[in-house]
């Protein structure tokens, strides 16, 4: 009998924190590495949200909480959906949980049976497979074009709906590409799903407040209030306030579905981190003043990065909407040789012989689904990118 569940036969480690350990192992060697690989901003955690941990420390918020968060937070998040997205949602109908990835396994655990699908546009964020096949359901992907900045068509949603798809799920602006839905791109999705009533939605908004150059960030039961009743939007303190420590996550939606991922946290890890959901609160309620200075600061970033990759040989990046991430194309390297003396002829090649070479740590696109390509994560600072894209433009001119 194997000792192992047959259902960890079915995924995968994530490729971004085998790239990370990977550079970390080099790095330990005495090898120069710049690390590009992993999804977090370089900042550090806003002052006064860490004072609201210190104060709530000290004011003894230190047991257990209700299980789909305290109070205060759930009805912060409720006023959060209002005033941003226009949404209307009762704190009741808000679930806090432990990271913006436990809501999405929240979510599958709640409503997946085996053999529901999960449409899921590529390229994905790594977890989204995994999540969806460790709880029995099955993910159909639709591959997105370069071309097309790496959005999905109406006409490829509609084609990929079978009477067992459960959820669709989107990320907007995305993990990897960074590719963000324009109010308009959104209602030719929301468009489809009107005519598909057992369809779900599943919106990842976590980068909503990391859009540039005056890009407005729409979330779909906005865009079409009749999907509100089928939509769960899910969103998180940890990329827009730095806070991917803190592990806080959340979302809203239908009443039967709250209660039904509430129940499932309830027998799991109950409410997060007492600490982490006062600070939470202070990030959603207090001060927004230093999101623009977040914004400019990657906005900046992703036009050098675009900019240098653009210029060097092979490869082809696209200007993404939002996020911090691009996704070149890395498709005129394969075939030639590396200065190792390999042959190039995968993204994995290409991300694994940079490395060698040149000590650049980046995340092959086949872990997200879709390459030849590859993740560069540019939350870091502006010497060390512009360094990283000095390399990674001398590695692709020796390339033979
Ligand atoms: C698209 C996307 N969704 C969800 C998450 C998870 O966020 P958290 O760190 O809050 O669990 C991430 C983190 O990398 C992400 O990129």
């Amino acid at each position: 009998m194997a000792f192992l569940a047959d259902a960890l036969s079915r995924v995968k480690p994530s490729a971004t924190i085998a790239v990370s350990q990977k550079a970390r192992d080099l790095k330990a060697q005495g090898r120069d590495v710049i690390g590009l690989g992993a999804g977090e901003p370089d900042f550090d955690t806003p002052q006064n949200i860490k004072d609201a941990a210190i104060d709530a420390i000290r004011r003894g918020e230190t047991k257990y909480t209700p299980v789909a968060g305290i109070q205060p937070l759930r009805e912060a998040i409720a006023q959060k959906f209002k005033r941003e997205n226009g949404l209307d949602y009762k704190a009741s109908q808000t679930l806090v949980g432990t990271g913006g990835k436990q809501i999405l396994y929240n979510a599958f655990v709640a409503t997946l049976n085996p053999g529901d699908e999960v449409i899921i546009p590529a390229p994905y964020w790594v977890s989204y497979p995994e999540m969806v096949l460790l709880n029995g359901g099955t993910p159909v992907f639709v591959e997105t074009k370069l071309e097309e900045n790496f959005k999905v068509r109406p006409e490829a949603l509609e084609a990929a709906i079978t009477p067992k798809t459960k959820w669709v799920l989107l990320n907007s602006p995305s993990n990897p590409s960074g590719a963000a839905y324009s109010h308009d791109e959104i209602k030719g999705l929301t468009d489809v799903l009107l005519r598909h009533p057992h369809v779900w939605v599943l919106t990842d908004d976590m980068y909503e407040h990391l859009v540039f150059g005056g890009f407005q960030f729409a979330t779909p039961a906005q865009v079409e209030p009749a999907l509100y009743e089928r939509t769960l939007t899910m969103n998180g303190v940890s990329k827009a306030y730095c806070m991917t420590g803190w592990r806080i996550g959340y979302a809203a939606g239908p009443d039967k579905l709250i209660k039904a991922m509430e129940m499932v946290q309830g027998q799991q890890t109950s409410g997060a981190c007492s600490i982490a959901q006062w600070a939470a609160l202070e990030a959603l309620s207090g001060p927004q003043d230093f999101l623009p200075g977040f914004r400019t600061a990657f906005e900046r970033r992703r036009d050098l990065v675009v900019s240098m990759l653009n210029q060097a040989n092979g490869l082809n990046c696209p200007t993404p909407e939002g996020a911090f991430y691009v996704y070149p194309s890395c498709k005129d390297t394969i075939g030639k040789t590396a200065p190792s003396g390999k042959v190039i002829e995968t993204d994995e090649d290409f991300v694994s012989e940079l490395l060698q070479a040149e000590g650049v740590a980046v995340v092959h696109g086949s872990a997200f689904g879709l390459g030849p390509n590859f993740r560069i994560s540019y939350a870091t600072a502006d010497e060390v990118l512009e360094q990283a894209c000095v390399r990674i433009q001398r590695f692709c001119g020796a390339l033979r």
